[in-house]
């Protein structure tokens, strides 16, 4: 069976968060399901050029405001198709702001082009190749049903919500620019959302079934706390809503062949040299605590500006943090000035994909308190790397990791400390737990083995993918 896949982002072509990771590897466990996948993607300059000369399989000259093509071409093993448009993606900066910081102003028609553009692939085939159902992420791929039902030859549709706090919002006044239907802009059954079109919203009401990356974030999406104002459109198609979790690449996340580290891995006792090294790469003394890491987008909802009340329960027990991340300005220097008054705390502020490997490697434990989390995956790295993940009780987090209670830790079976609610006097208590824990040399290291042991790649979740485009396209 043949599957368009839509997203904005794609490892190892553009990334800003997990979506990337997730379509990135989707075609190559999909490929073992009996699923040939094709991904379209904007052709930011990156892509472009990854994508070398390939072969021209669509024009569009009225593309939203110049011309646009679609590219074929294969790259780091993925079949892409590329719509290079350079009046909507050529610009410097990342997929969705602009130098100053802010969302370019026409993120809606770059956003809108590229599910026209799906939708007619789908709907007309290109160059001959027509998929048997369009599978769409996030606000950027939302108006591709909505599209494709209002053509000939539309095929099904999956939709999957990786976070539904992005609405992809945009003006009443584009809907004419956007090649709305002003019927469709009305709140029940249509994409209109408090005045404004609502392209994440169009996804969940035109396609045939939504997905999204674990089960307790398909559970609390129906429920007005996570559900951004859209609780009530999830609520009315919860009986086509599923939660299907997110693996990861487990080559690339591998501590037996980690390329990332200089002293290999391979056991819980090969932590040590890792752990050593990290310290000093991050200029901290050796300390008697658990060695704490942190990798993360810095906003609002990974919970971090929490984490900095609660540190001195960490600290006060020989605990120490270091931190890679970027993100809000705010939480930028509130980390930084934490890291000048701690001398347990040393953070880099960026984005550095082997120093993510040497600190997920490296610490004791990984730190990830989220406000809400769709899935997560850098506590699945941890699991991978025996580091021992703190999360918070929700979305995925609560799906992947078996929390040190009483009956676990009794059955053995612990991989992690789960806290919950989420407040800093709870955190505070979780990492003193986790300090306990971490003391308990005998405790900690089944804990290690047990998080080693978890099924974290993608077996599983392909198959529940390929049962599910089955089921929905009819196709074989
Ligand atoms: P989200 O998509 O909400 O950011 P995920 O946990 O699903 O959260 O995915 C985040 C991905 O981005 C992981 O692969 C993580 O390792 C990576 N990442 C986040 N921040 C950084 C950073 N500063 N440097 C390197 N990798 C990062
Ligand atoms: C989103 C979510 C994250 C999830 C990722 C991939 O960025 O915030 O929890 O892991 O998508 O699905």
């Amino acid at each position: 069976m043949k599957v368009l896949s839509v997203a904005s982002e794609c490892v190892p072509f553009v990334k800003t968060g997990g979506l990337a990771d997730v379509v990135g590897a989707l075609p190559r466990v999909m490929d073992g399901q009996g699923v040939r996948m094709r991904v379209l993607l904007p052709g930011y300059p990156q892509v472009l050029q990854a994508a070398g000369a390939g072969e021209t399989v669509m024009e569009d000259n009225t593309l939203f405001g110049g011309p646009g093509r679609v590219i074929s071409a294969r790259a780091a093993g993925v079949e892409l198709l590329v719509l290079e448009a350079p009046h909507l993606y050529g610009r410097a900066g990342t997929p969705y702001l602009g130098p100053d910081g802010r969302d370019w102003s026409d993120n809606p028609e770059r956003f809108a082009a590229l599910s026209w553009i799906a939708a007619r692939i789908a709907c007309e085939g290109a160059a001959g190749w027509k998929p048997d159902l369009l599978h769409g992420h996030d606000w950027q791929a939302g108006l591709a049903p909505y599209y494709m039902s209002r053509r000939a030859g539309r095929v099904p549709s999956v939709f999957t919500v990786h976070n539904i706090a992005f609405h992809g919002a945009a003006p009443a006044g584009r809907l004419a620019a956007l090649r709305l239907d002003p019927k469709d802009f009305v709140q029940d059954g249509g994409f209109e959302f408090w005045g404004r079109i609502n392209t994440l919203k169009a996804g969940l009401i035109w396609s045939d079934r939504i997905t999204t990356v674990s089960p307790t974030y398909a559970r609390e999406l129906t429920r007005p706390e996570f559900g951004a104002g859209l609780d009530g459109v999830i609520r009315a198609r919860a009986g086509e809503l599923s939660g299907i979790l997110n693996g990861i690449d487990t080559e690339v996340w591998n501590p037996a062949t980690d390329k990332a580290l200089a002293a290999r891995y391979r056991s819980p006792r090969g932590k040590a040299k890792n752990r050593a090294a990290l310290r000093s790469e991050f200029g901290l003394e050796k300390s008697s605590g658990p060695l704490c890491g942190v990798v993360s987008r810095l906003t609002q909802q990974k919970g971090l500006d929490l984490m900095l009340d609660a540190l001195p329960a960490l600290l006060d027990r020989g605990g120490q943090l270091v931190m890679l991340g970027a993100g809000d300005a705010a939480l930028e220097a509130a980390w930084l000035a934490a890291a000048t008054a701690h001398p347990g705390v040393a953070v880099r502020i960026g984005y550095d994909e082997a120093l993510a490997h040497r600190l997920v490697a490296g610490a004791d434990a990984l730190l990830v308190p989220s406000r809400f989390e769709p899935c997560g995956l850098t506590q699945l790295y941890a699991l991978r790397y025996g580091t021992i993940p703190l999360v918070a009780l929700t979305g995925g987090l609560a799906d992947t990791v078996i929390p040190a209670s009483p009956a676990a830790l009794a059955a053995g079976a612990s991989t992690g400390v789960q806290v919950h609610p989420l407040t800093a006097e709870t955190l505070a208590l979780g990492l003193m737990d986790l300090c306990a824990l971490f003391e308990d040399r005998e405790t900690w290291a089944r804990m290690q083995e047990n998080a080693m042991a978890q099924p974290v790649g993608w077996e599983a979740s392909a198959a529940a993918y390929a049962r599910l485009y089955r089921e929905v396209s009819g196709a074989e």
